[in-house]
């Protein structure tokens, strides 16, 4: 069971370091690029000054801007820019803050590629399953139509942006208004498979804290760590555990207390205490280690935001600022070709696009399927990101139950069942109807549920959530929707692995006129963030060339 929903891309570590590296070099900006070209620019820059807290603080990104071009006379090029996801539109937005003439073509019938937020009368069409008898491929899949109620939305791509991401910066840009994002609540549940049932987190915590509290201070008690800690170590780590664990002063065990939470809340009365934790052995039987890290991870720390009113009004604001008549929905892409002048772009049913340059901002995948003549090492590095698998399930339920009867108002229940995560609705608090995400699973276990028609995901994710929740977790469901996202036309998966690092600088660059854009590119994958530096750097790059070329 795929227990991580990281995308397995490459050592952690060096996925990190490596995006300071591509910031640096792609937020350069256009400003020293344009500098640099016309003579302008004055001492070499230095070298980035570490912020507080040890990320290197970013190179501002200077958009290109109309007086780049006055100063030296030249003039916007025009550019094909291929997918609307936000990688292409956020292309389309910086380049034209300089007068650039993009167009960009998209195959699916709406803007946004994974940004995709559901509401009532949405309809949302699948490929057939892969697996499907030959021929199948041909037919349409599943159609579900969206039935939610007013002011009912379902992020079913990107839901949360961490406090570090450019997103942000986007959102204050174009005017897109926050709100919290409750990524991890105490009182939301785990439920492994290691458990009869389902704890509250906070309750899972102060059981695992404990215990290894109280193994660790007996074991600095009785001298076992003696080789590695002084007389001091020592009496500050016991310090630590007590607090920590929670732990008897003098007996350094771990008997419960109130971090396990109540049978009955304190008010008026004293309330009543949850009572005493399970065993060691069933603690470590829970299998807790992701459960209780996963807010742990750099992108994952509370607190995360939302865009109020689903995460597509991002898309919409940039799409917004491009301007409908630049984007071409619908319109499928069949060729790219590189010309010594320019490229030219053929589109279904015949019609040839040409521009000075294009970008492509389709996932990799999907680009290396695309017949033209951007060269064999091209289209094997494109070929090689390996598309993975992620679902999700909206429910909308006639009754906040998880807030009525299970006081939790926003956050994720984590579990290592098939279904991954629940989560709990960040907005409405309180109102007529409410929609939780049923499941949102990724890798082998999204797989499971990817060939699967609406319905049986639907009973499937049902029959888990009830481990969880009992019975009401069935109960009063006004609508719902799931999406698989390897089924989804034009986009065939949530986001890409690189087995291995080879392509990843190739692709960096332009193959001739076409550059390359996309979270697939950064070190960033799965993060709209990604895509927005991927454009960023896009953006530099060329407009750095059009000033020096012409
Ligand atoms: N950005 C996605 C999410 O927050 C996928 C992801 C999960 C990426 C965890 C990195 C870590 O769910």
């Amino acid at each position: 069971m795929e227990t991580d929903p990281l995308p397995r891309t490459h050592d952690r570590l060096t996925r990190r370091s490596l995006l300071v590296g591509i910031g640096a070099a792609g937020g350069a900006g256009a400003m020293y690029a344009a500098m640099g070209v016309l003579g302008l620019a004055p001492t070499p820059r230095t070298a980035p000054v570490p912020a507080v807290g040890g990320a290197a603080a970013p190179t501002p990104y200077v958009p290109p801007q109309p007086s780049d071009f006055s100063l030296r006379g030249g003039r916007p090029a025009s550019v094909l820019v291929l997918g609307a996801g936000v990688a292409g539109l956020a292309c389309a937005y910086e380049l034209g803050k300089a007068g650039y003439d993009c167009t960009v073509l998209e195959a699916r019938d709406r803007v946004g590629g994974r940004s995709l937020t559901l509401r009532g009368g949405d309809t949302v069409t699948e490929l057939p399953p892969a697996n499907a008898a030959k021929g199948a491929a041909t037919k349409a899949g599943e159609t579900q139509q969206v039935t939610f109620g007013e002011g009912t939305y379902f992020n079913a791509g990107p839901a949360r942006i961490a406090q570090w991401m450019v997103t942000l910066d986007y959102c204050r840009e174009l005017g897109v208004p926050l709100e919290v994002f409750v990524n991890t609540n105490a009182s939301a549940y785990i439920l492994t498979e290691g458990m009869t049932a389902p704890v509250r987190a906070r309750t899972a915590r102060a059981d695992a804290y404990g215990y290894i509290s109280e193994l660790l201070a007996k074991a600095t008690d009785a001298g076992a760590l003696d080789s590695r800690l002084t007389q001091a170590d020592k009496e500050r780590l016991l310090d630590f555990l007590s607090r920590f664990g929670a732990i008897g002063e003098k007996s350094l065990a771990y008997t419960g207390g109130e971090r396990r939470g109540y049978r009955v809340n304190p008010g008026v009365g004293p309330g009543t205490e949850l009572g005493t934790p399970p065993s060691l052995t069933e603690v470590l039987s829970r299998n807790l280690g992701r459960m209780l890290t996963m807010d742990a991870g750099y992108e994952q720390a509370m607190p995360m935001f939302q865009p109020v009113g689903g995460m597509d009004a991002i898309v919409r604001a940039l799409a917004a600022k491009v301007g409908a008549r630049r984007i071409r929905t619908g319109t499928r892409v069949t060729r790219v070709t590189n010309r010594p002048d320019g490229v030219e772009v053929e589109v279904e049913g015949g019609a040839s696009l040409k521009a000075d340059y294009c970008v492509a901002a389709l996932p990799p995948h999907l680009l290396a399927g695309i017949p033209g003549n951007l060269g064999a090492d091209v289209k094997a590095a494109l070929a090689t990101p390996v598309p993975l698998s992620a679902g999700k399930l909206g429910l909308e339920y006639g009754v906040r139950w998880w807030e009525i009867e299970d006081r939790v108002y926003g956050g994720a229940t984590e579990t290592d069942l098939d279904i991954g995560h629940i989560w709990y609705p960040s907005y409405g608090y309180h109102g007529e109807r409410g929609l939780v995400v049923g499941y949102y699973n990724t890798g082998r276990d999204a797989e499971v549920y990817d060939p699967l028609p609406h319905r049986e995901r639907l009973r499937r994710g049902l029959a888990q959530g009830r481990r969880v929740h009992g019975v009401k977790y069935g109960r009063n469901i006004r609508g719902s929707v799931s999406v698989a996202w390897r089924r989804q036309p034009f986009i065939e998966g949530s986001w890409v692995r690189w087995p291995s690092m080879s392509g990843f600088s190739l692709l960096q660059r332009p193959a001739g006129r076409v550059y390359f854009a996309g979270d697939w590119l950064t070190h960033l994958i799965a993060w709209q963030a990604g895509a927005f530096e991927s454009a960023r750097k896009v953006v530099t790059e060329l407009h750095h060339r059009v000033l020096k070329e012409g």
